[in-house]
């Protein structure tokens, strides 16, 4: 078997990246290890950048976005008990975020590749990569117990941070990360959203966020040790919890109702670089993970699968590879930018276990500096929204 782009991995990277080399006429597989059910079912973060929802409705995959999705031009930081609105449109000439489940991306592209009849082959096994600085690179896999053989002109790997295809790059990759000593407690409830606004709380017992998935899905978290087992938090236990951290002085807090479903995430900040090797080219969380704390992961993949889509697109329009050579640079400058402002937002808003009160006086006034200066509003907006890219193919 040949195709132009081997592409593993059916995350939401994966799914973008096929859908838009369809779009720009150029053919490819993807393999994905997991069933169905699993890879659309997965409960990840939920708000997508202004250029992600462009992108999207661009490729036109965007219908049930801009039906089902809710566009926030604001967004609340609560500190000392008071909830302080950043009017996000107003500060960036327009821009908005989009909350939409990543899940509900996915089953978008996951119909999008159904109606182009291209291959997305799920519960493939042992997948591995070979002869990556040949023309010819290959992906090796086993399915319904056969082994195949898919020859590529080019593989792209999309398989996220546990995938075969980073450790595949060889010895020439650097690596940058840091391990932060927490993690969150997420919860999915059934209780109408409270506040048309996300909150994100900084309280004297840790972090906390209201967000939200449907005018009757509530999306909520609080930080917690990185190895905490769910186990130990009761339903009751946990909405105490939220109760005592995001509760304001004006008496908002969330509506409580039963919950659908609770998880612990550990975080980290991860960059890999360069982000290719030969003909092998990252993107998604395969070359770099943000901590959750601005909702960024998936934008950033978007961000890497339009420049590696245009990149491999022009190469097979005017058989020049500048784009393709550009490519790890392009990417790694957004992503560097994204990890600083992640970086940032997340050690703003947490408690960390080393610190001293000097540390959380700094971030109260970092807090209250940033809600009172529009300069520093100005930043925090222009950032959540996401900085601006061309989305033109
Ligand atoms: N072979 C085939 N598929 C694989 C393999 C493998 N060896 N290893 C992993 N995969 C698949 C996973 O099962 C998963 O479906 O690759 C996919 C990677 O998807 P994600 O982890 O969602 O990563 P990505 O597509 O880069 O998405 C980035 O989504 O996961 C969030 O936090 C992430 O928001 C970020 C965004
Ligand atoms: C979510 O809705 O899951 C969400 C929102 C904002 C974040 C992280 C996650 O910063």
């Amino acid at each position: 078997m040949h195709t132009q782009v081997g592409i593993v991995g059916a995350g939401p990277a994966g799914l973008l990246l096929g859908h838009l080399l369809h779009r720009m006429g150029v053919d490819s597989v993807i393999l994905e290890a997991r069933d169905r059910e699993h890879v659309m079912n997965r409960v990840r973060a939920g708000v997508l950048e202004q250029f992600t929802a462009d992108l999207m409705t661009h490729l036109g995959v965007g219908a049930r976005l801009h039906r089902e999705g809710l566009r926030h031009e604001s967004v609340y930081l609560s500190f000392a008990g008071r909830r302080h609105l950043v009017p996000l449109a107003e500060l960036t000439g327009g821009k908005a975020i989009y909350v939409y489940g990543q899940n509900e991306v996915v089953k978008d592209l996951m119909e999008a590749r159904i109606s182009t009849g291209r291959p997305l082959h799920y519960e493939v096994q042992n997948a591995s990569v070979h002869h990556i600085d040949s023309p010819r690179p290959v992906i090796r896999y086993t399915a319904n117990g056969r082994q195949q053989e898919l020859t590529c002109d080019f593989i792209a790997g999309c398989d996220g941070f546990h995938g075969i295809c980073r450790p595949a790059l060889g010895d020439a990759v650097r690596f940058y990360d840091r391990t932060y000593p927490f993690g969150w407690l997420g919860i999915l409830a059934e209780a109408p959203p409270s506040s048309e606004a996300l909150v994100y709380t900084y309280h004297d017992r840790g972090f906390a966020l209201f967000s939200m998935r449907s005018p009757n899905i509530t999306r909520l978290y609080f930080q917690v040790p990185p190895d905490e087992d769910i186990d130990r938090w009761s339903d009751d236990a946990i909405w105490q919890e939220m109760l005592r951290r995001m509760t304001t002085c004006d008496g908002w807090k969330p509506n409580v109702g039963p919950i659908l479903n609770k998880n612990v995430t550990a975080m980290r900040s991860f960059v890999t670089e360069p982000m290719c090797a030969g003909r092998l080219y990252l993107a998604g969380d395969a070359a770099h993970i943000v901590p959750p704390t601005g909702a960024k992961g998936l934008n950033l993949a978007a961000f890497d699968v339009l420049h590696l889509g245009r990149a491999i697109a022009a190469f097979y329009r005017t058989g020049k590879t500048d784009l393709l050579r550009q490519y790890s640079d392009t990417a790694l400058e957004r992503a560097w930018k994204t990890q600083r402002f992640s970086w940032w937002m997340t050690q703003t808003l947490h408690r960390f276990p080393d610190e001293n009160p000097f540390d959380s006086k700094r971030q109260l006034s970092d807090l209250g500096y940033l809600t009172s200066s529009k300069a520093a509003m100005t930043s925090l907006a222009e950032n959540y929204v996401g900085l601006p890219v061309d989305i033109e193919l």
